[in-house]
């Protein structure tokens, strides 16, 4: 067996780089990257037993060249049965994954565990993002952690106290952006390159930290893969990486058949659900995305091909949610399984709910929700609305 060997590959022209090239797009058509692994040996079910429990249990699917690791011990997060909303909302049985229980609290960590440690391996002495929270204050984290400067940008006024204060709390220098978190990244793109190595969703070494969670489910699942999986969408690098996952595992024979997946998003931000019901080969344009999820609160997602494919390989859908129906799913999951997310992290209940109704889930259907976000980082903008007087 060749030893692994990781490269860079344009989604779109197939042109390659040297793993070690800092690139965020493809020079040659401006296409989406990723990381695409060659060689190397792969873990089975009984070979996982006794390892670590972090993401880098799957270490054989993840980067072997790094000069360091920086880790906090994110991944291998619970995956509970959610019997009573089952029998509720109308499916066979439902699972929820809690992301939450991450170190910075999102599945985020996953992700820059990998990204910041690239960044260690390249040398790099500082690391930039644009953020709706989550990211802003995971990276903050893992910079901390691995004595690196960080800038996170965030759209003013936009983001949960709570993850503004954890960026804060780890250090970073905060910069608000007068507009949207698509402004603030666009902002981060074409100004940071260079002095910083960027750490959103874009670089594809985020994406290879992500894609664990698809190993966890796997596992957790006890190899099986019979299941629709049900994720919230803003830039849609997490589905996308969800998809690389479950395709990793077909590729090495894992898995015969790789579960459907579904997007979810707010419907004030839903661009890529309007450009698949309306079977539009490009996305259309979204200028004032609005939700009180705010993590998800994005027009332009940076991956909707990334994510668009993701969709359509796995045979899954996408649908759109109503801020409404996203603090019902809030409340229902809270009050009927004791589990809490912040408001994104809810929109694959309500996604699921809504899917019932359409006839796309039903009876016969095991569901796995993947609740990205812990609740305690957005309580406020729950409470307020939850306060306003109830339409009748
Ligand atoms: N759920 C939560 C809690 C998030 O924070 C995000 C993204 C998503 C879902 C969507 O994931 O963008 O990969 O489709 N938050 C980013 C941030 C944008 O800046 O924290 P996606």
């Amino acid at each position: 067996m060749r030893p692994q060997e990781y490269l860079l590959a344009c989604i779109s022209c197939g042109e390659t780089y040297p793993y070690n090239e800092i690139v965020y797009r493809c020079r040659r058509c401006g296409d989406l990257l990723e990381a695409r692994i060659e060689g190397g040996e792969v873990f089975r079910l009984d070979s996982l037993q006794g390892r670590v429990h972090s993401i880098w249990r799957y270490r054989e699917l993840l980067p072997s060249f790094f000069t360091r690791i920086v880790s906090l011990g994110e991944g291998y997060t619970k995956l509970l049965k959610a019997e009573r909303l089952a029998e509720l909302i109308g499916v066979r049985e439902l699972y929820v994954k809690l992301e939450g229980l991450n170190p910075t609290g999102s599945f985020k960590d996953r992700g820059m565990s990998v990204g910041v440690s690239m960044a260690c391996t390249l040398g790099a002495r500082s690391v930039v993002c644009a953020s709706t929270g989550n990211t802003s204050a995971s990276l903050a984290a893992y910079a901390a952690r691995a004595g690196l400067e960080c800038r996170v940008y965030v759209p003013e006024g936009k983001i949960a106290l709570g993850k503004l204060f954890q960026a804060r709390m780890f250090g970073a220098r905060i910069h608000q952006v007068a507009g949207s978190f698509d402004d603030a990244l666009k902002l981060v793109m074409e100004k940071s390159g260079g002095e910083a190595y960027i750490l959103n969703s874009v670089n594809p070494w985020r994406i290879e930290g992500q894609k664990t969670a698809a190993f966890e489910l796997w596992e957790q699942m006890g190899g099986e893969t019979d299941y629709v999986v049900v994720l919230p969408v803003g830039n849609s690098g997490n589905i996308s990486a969800y998809w690389k996952g479950f395709r990793e595992l077909l590729n090495h024979g894992l898995i015969d058949s790789a579960p459907r997946l579904v997007g979810v998003q707010a419907a004030g931000a839903s661009p890529i659900v309007e450009m698949l019901s309306r079977g539009l080969d490009r996305l259309p344009d979204w200028p004032n995305p609005d939700t009180i999820a705010t993590a998800i609160r994005i027009g332009r997602p940076i991956n909707w091909k990334k994510g668009v494919r993701a969709i359509k390989e796995s045979g899954g859908t996408a649908v759109r949610v109503s801020d409404e129906e996203i603090l019902q799913a809030l409340r229902l999951l809270a009050t009927t399984e004791g589990i809490a997310t912040e408001p994104a992290g809810a929109a694959p209940i309500a996604g699921v709910k809504r899917l019932v109704d359409e006839g796309w889930l039903g009876r016969e259907d095991k569901v796995i929700c993947i609740a990205t976000g812990n609740m305690l980082k957005d309580t406020s903008e729950v409470l307020v609305a939850w306060n306003q007087p109830q339409k009748h």
